[in-house]
């Protein structure tokens, strides 16, 4: 396994030098240098993407009302216009696949879409149907991502999903947890699966992914995804009770939302941060994040001192 790994990331490398895959930038730089938009590469190939994503769950599960799902539309479409690319979703988040894929068809959209779900099932021989089934809610070929969701399952969605990704039937395959939990076990798997991404939460209040999981990403070459980086709103609720900071101001972050989620993407193992709104005034503070000056290591911490004490 480790050689068909090691042979397709060559193949992606490739396929990058060539410039067939845009926007490559080496050595991950998080500034671009043409393009203003915040990208990060993703190890296993080179390709960049966007480092701020979004998240679905809750806000995209809206069922059938038509005018939650324009609204909803109008969420993504603020995303997208603005240079998002990566949304993750899963079969877990109730209506929201069918929402997505609602809002995907009434958007005209330029730019590529890096379209992230998962596999959560108990049933180990339902892997497929699971990723069929969610191609046809968001209206897509193919996923650019495909993550084992909890590590339900885990040995053999993931054996069937490599396949998968050694067919072209997917792009890039992961593993994801949440809330700090199983991590022995996710690193275990990040040290001995050809994974390229994997997803646990990490934010300003929620530090614990630097002292292990960060440093393995980086160590393993595997593209890390921040989930709840606002605490499922807990910690953005709470911040915004207080001014935010002349100080933080001055160093170019321009309200809660962009020092939060910069705070995230700061940390160089980190490839893409997913917060989840279902308001259009909320998905344009957020997506500043996407531009301009990201805090160096001194005004992370100074951010996360003032947090703290907040
Ligand atoms: N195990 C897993 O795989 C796993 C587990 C957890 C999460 N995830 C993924 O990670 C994504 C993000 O996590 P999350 O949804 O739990 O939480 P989150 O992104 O940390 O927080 C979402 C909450 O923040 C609020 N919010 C967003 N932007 C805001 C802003 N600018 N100002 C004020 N409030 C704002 C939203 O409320 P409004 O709607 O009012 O904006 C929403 O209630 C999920 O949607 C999901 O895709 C994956």
């Amino acid at each position: 396994m480790p050689n068909t790994h090691h042979r397709r990331r060559r193949q992606l490398l490739r396929a990058a030098a060539a410039g067939l895959i845009a926007g490559y930038l080496p050595g991950g730089s998080a500034r671009a240098v043409a393009d203003p938009i915040i990208k990060r590469r993703i190890p296993a190939s080179g390709e960049t993407v966007a480092a701020i994503g979004m998240g679905t769950w809750i806000t995209f599960n809206v069922g059938s009302d038509p005018r939650a799902r324009q609204q909803r539309t109008e969420v993504l479409r603020t995303f997208l216009d603005r240079g998002g690319q990566l949304v993750d979703s899963s079969p877990m988040y109730g209506s929201a696949e069918a929402v997505l894929g609602h809002a995907l068809a009434s958007i005209e959209r330029t730019d590529p879409l890096f379209a992230a779900s998962k596999v959560w099932t108990p049933d180990e021989d339902a892997t497929r149907e699971q990723v069929a089934r969610s191609e046809r809610l968001w209206g897509i070929d193919r996923f650019d991502l495909m993550q084992v969701h909890n590590l339900v399952a885990w040995e053999a969605h993931l054996e069937t999903l490599l396949a998968m990704r050694e067919a072209g039937e997917l792009r890039y395959v992961g593993i994801t947890t949440s809330h700090g939990r199983r991590h022995r076990e996710l690193e275990r798997i990040m040290r001995e699966r050809p994974i390229d991404f994997v997803q646990a939460s990490y934010s300003l209040a929620n530090r614990e992914a630097e002292q292990r999981l960060l440093p393995l990403a980086a160590e393993r070459d595997i593209a890390f995804i921040a989930n709840r980086p606002f605490q499922g709103g807990r910690l953005i609720d709470r911040v915004k009770r207080h001014p935010f900071p002349g100080w933080a101001r001055e160093a170019g972050l321009a309200n809660w939302a962009d020092a939060l989620l910069k705070f995230i993407i700061a940390h160089p193992a980190v490839t893409c941060a997913i917060p989840a709104t279902s308001r259009v005034d909320h998905m344009r503070e957020n997506m500043q994040a996407l531009r301009g000056p990201l805090p160096d290591e001194a005004l992370r911490e100074r951010l996360a001192r003032h947090v703290a004490r907040l």
